[in-house]
């Protein structure tokens, strides 16, 4: 065991940091193994204490020191792995910093590092420091000004914001000099330099300023960066008519790297993309990609006003600039591609993701009061749930007042950065309300669990509403409050006719009992429309009301909830020794139903041909049988398959389309319905749905296609499984993005011999552990989409994962980090599982070099 305990950091300890950075110069001179930056700080003392001045500074050699030109002699400074403290300073200075630094050896992919032969940067969190010495904070806002010098062979040097100068070295050397006007923490600083090709374009802003456009790209790349650039002017022009931001530099650039440990980073000016989320063209790309794009290269454009001109100030503030962000680019997908279906995908991934993590031993407020590696909290609770706080908030006050909450921090807080509850006041003095208990959204951690009781009383007409809330405990918070939860209801006739439109109750205390009156039948009730709330909601509601809402309801979120919810029970009662034939025969009768009506768009029934997710039946059953749930599922998809064998035939042929290809919302729904039908028959792999599944695999000419053939056949196993494969990676091997598909379709097999096939594309040519892509298509795949495998009663699964993590850790440990997720959930498994999968947190708790990233999330998974 370690006997060196890293220390937390916490909320309740900050405070301002003592001096001003006023400006920032740094010169880097790129060399592969042997780059030097040179740093010159104008600081300034702002407090009135005589304290050292302490710099952020890790992995650096330091070469020279100097104040106001004055070198300084060893004793003048003290130096230690992760710090720079300068005893005695003036209260004005100039700080002059010479550090050599290795960046081609860099493989954690933060701070400067190489990927496919150009130099780029991550900063965010807390990566400025492995590149110089600074106050590595949020709130130390500086103005910078970069000169880069770097090989010839380079076609593109590029920093934040403009560039002002650029010319010839000695030695087939060139220079280029940004200076960015606003000032920004550090962790906004980028660097890029490169062979790059560039597809360029311009955008007037709001105010008729033309800004230019870059979309920086590999070689001969350019034309798959087009739908990139187009949502990027999608996202600038939604952002002045929903929010009336405007963008504020003469230039905005994307740049797109292959290795990158997230989907991208909102740096001023220079936005860096993980390649996989930024190229796309119809022959290599899959709709899902696109939307990705569309939604990921807006996020990272808003942050400019919501992260960059607005920060936080501390890393507690995360939600501040992820949640409000997110809730931002969802707001902007649901108006391109539709509300309806955009918040089904947002629910399914919620649930998914957060409120497992919310379940678990890894759950957490959406701000956290304290951590040990900030990298660690970049998670679906911090952005997700972060989202629907702010989401509740535009519920609960009304759009008209939730916009001018929003103007009043976009003005009264530009340039700063501040903090969640001066965020909260401004909308508490926009609208006139009192804000005091919603703020507890941010405070309390795990998902509250509301239960409705309906009682009609048919001589008054009345309705009585009895709605509770309870919050399990999570760690570090044994006991809960009740918190502001808007429910959104309306009710229909048992017939389908809508009774009473959409009403907001706001259930505020432990229990609520609202009375409707004038209510003219026994109603059925549809409650949390649109997902209100991030809650999980249990109704008396009766299975002949949930095939009402099923046909009828007018909210097209609840319709298809109803029938979540009640495959979901279907599924779960099979799985726990009670099955229902009489119920799943109804249901796949009602299923039918619901995919002939006419005036149901092709993307919603490809949402309703989905049944519930493993690990989203792992949540709701307790405790967890992955085998059991998995073989439930299986069983009600052949009963689908078979029931509707014929209806879903003719929908996979209608919605075949011989047209151009187009990416619209419109014509990606059609695709997803016609693969939502060859995943649907591929559970009754007779000789006609394996042609018909062969063929559609054959005849895709586009990504979207493709995918949706290859995965049925992977499904099908045997020589259907095997043939198609080959042919894929034959057709795609030199194309990364796409083998990361053909490693994360394999991830994803059914069948039983998976695992060994996993194992043994861990020593495939084409896998390579240090690209992140690459890595978490096959092995966190594996963990997280395939429960059934990875939850093999041997725990040959959890061992697997296990050598994994800690191999990566050695170089990587952000992403190892986050690869440790699957193994969070070992409570809630049957505990011969449980037990074994213990046992592989144990084993990486114990493990002699692990990262303070690795160690914090295991051993807080042992809980
Ligand atoms: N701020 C980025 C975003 O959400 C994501 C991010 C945070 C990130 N930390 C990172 C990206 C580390 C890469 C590496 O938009
Ligand atoms: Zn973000």
């Amino acid at each position: 065991m370690r006997t060196d305990t890293p220390q937390p950091i916490r909320l309740a300890d900050y405070r301002p940091f003592p001096f001003a950075i006023e400006t920032t110069r740094l010169v880097f001179e790129l060399h592969p193994s042997r780059t030097r930056v040179k740093a010159e700080l104008s600081v300034r003392r702002t407090s009135d204490t005589r304290e050292a001045l302490v710099l952020n500074g890790e992995r650096l050699k330091l070469l020279s020191v100097a104040i106001d030109g004055q070198a300084l002699s060893a004793n003048q400074y003290a130096i230690d792995p992760e710090q720079l403290t300068i005893h005695e300073v003036p209260d004005q200075f100039v700080l002059t910093t010479e550090v050599e630094i290795d960046p081609s050896s860099n493989k954690a992919l933060m701070g400067l590092y190489m990927s496919g032969g150009r130099f780029c940067t991550q900063c965010e969190a807390e990566g400025f420091r492995t590149i110089t010495y600074f106050p590595d904070r949020p709130d130390v806002l500086s103005r910078y000004s970069v000169r880069i010098e770097a090989d010839r062979k380079f076609t593109h040097l590029l920093s934040n914001g403009n560039l002002v100068g650029s010319g010839a070295l000695d030695d087939d050397r060139f220079f280029a000099e940004w200076t960015d006007p606003f000032p920004k923490p550090c962790y906004l600083f980028a660097l890029v330099a490169g062979h790059l090709d560039v597809l360029a374009d311009k955008f007037i802003t709001m105010s008729g300023r033309e800004v230019a456009l870059r979309v920086f790209v590999d070689p001969g790349q350019a034309s798959r960066a087009a739908y990139a650039l187009d949502s990027l002017k999608r996202a600038m022009k939604w952002d002045e008519d929903t929010f009336g931001r405007e963008y504020d530099l003469d230039l905005f650039m994307i740049v797109a790297v292959r290795d990158f440990n997230f989907g991208a980073m909102e740096n001023k000016g220079l936005n860096i993309f993980n390649s996989s989320l930024l190229l796309a063209d119809p022959e290599t790309a899959t709709d899902l990609d696109y939307e990705r794009i569309e939604a990921v290269v807006a996020h990272e454009y808003f942050h400019n006003w919501t992260g960059n001109r607005i920060t936080c100030r501390d890393w507690f503030q995360l939600c501040l600039k992820e949640g409000f962000t997110v809730f931002r680019d969802q707001s902007f997908s649901a108006d391109m591609r539709g509300e309806a279906v955009q918040r089904i995908k947002e629910v399914r991934a919620l649930r998914a993701r957060q409120f497992a993590e919310d379940a678990g031993p890894l759950a957490h407020p959406v701000r956290p009061s304290s951590y040990l590696k900030i990298d660690n909290f970049y998670t679906a609770t911090i952005y997700e749930k972060g989202s629907e706080i702010i989401r509740m908030l535009k519920t609960i006050l009304g759009a008209e007042a939730f916009r001018k909450g929003c103007d009043l921090y976009f003005q009264r807080h530009d340039g700063e950065a501040t903090t969640v509850e001066a965020f909260i006041a401004c909308f508490a003095e926009a609208s006139g309300r009192d804000l005091t208990d919603f703020f507890g959204w941010y405070e309390q951690a795990g998902t509250p669990a509301v239960t409705l009781q309906t009682a009609y009383d048919e001589a008054a007409r009345a309705l009585t509403l009895t709605l509770s809330q309870t919050t399990a405990p999570t760690p570090g918070q044994p006991t809960k409050r009740a918190l502001p939860i808007p429910v959104a209801i309306g009710l229909l006739s048992t017939s389908g006719e809508v009774l009473r439109d959409t009403e907001v109750v706001l259930l505020d205390e432990a229990t609520a009992t609202v009375r409707w009156e004038n209510v003219a039948s026994e109603p059925v009730v549809s409650a949390l429309r649109g997902f209100s709330a991030p809650v999980n909601l249990t109704t008396d509601a009766r299975p002949a009301d949930r095939y009402v809402l099923f046909a009828s309801d007018p909210d097209l979120f609840n319709r298809w909830e109803a029938g979540q919810t009640l495959a979901r029970d279907l599924i779960l009662g099979r799985a726990g020794g009670a099955p229902d034939e009489v119920g799943e025969e109804r249901y796949a009768e009602a299923l039918g139903q619901a995919l002939v009506d006419d005036a149901a768009e092709p993307a919603f029934k490809a949402q309703l041909l989905a049944l519930p997710s493993e690990p989203d039946l792992a949540l709701m059953s307790e405790p967890a049988d992955p085998a059991a749930l998995h073989a439930a599922r299986d069983h009600l998809r052949a009963r689908i398959a078979v029931h509707l064998g014929d209806l879903l035939r003719r929908l996979h042929g209608d919605m075949q389309s011989d047209n151009e290809f187009s990416a619209s919302a419109q014509a990606a729904g059609r695709r997803a319905l016609r693969n939502a039908c060859a995943e649907a028959l591929s559970a009754d792999p007779h000789n006609d749905n394996l042609m018909r599944i062969v063929g559609h695999y054959e005849a895709a000419r586009n990504m979207t296609d493709m995918i949706g053939g290859l995965y049925p056949l992977v499904a099908i196993g045997g020589v259907a499984r095997d043939k198609a494969l080959a042919n894929f990676h034959y057709a795609w091997r030199t194309e990364p993005l796409v083998l990361d598909k053909w490693f994360s379709v394999q991830g994803r097999d059914p069948n039983e011999d998976v695992l060994e096939r996993v194992m043994a594309l861990t020593t495939h040519p084409d896998f390579e552990p240090t690209n992140p892509n690459r890595l978490r298509a096959l092995v966190s795949t594996f963990a997280n989409f395939n429960p059934a495998r990875f939850h093999d009663p041997s725990g040959a699964g959890y061992r697997f994962l296990t050598d994994q993590i800690l191999a990566v850790d050695a170089f990587n440990p952000m992403t190892a980090a986050r690869m440790i997720e699957p193994l969070g959930g070992w409570r809630r498994y049957r505990p011969e599982l449980g037990q074994l999968m213990r046992e592989q947190l144990e084993r990486i708790v114990a493990h002699p070099e692990l990262s303070k990233n690795v160690l914090e999330l295991a051993t807080k998974a042992l809980g």
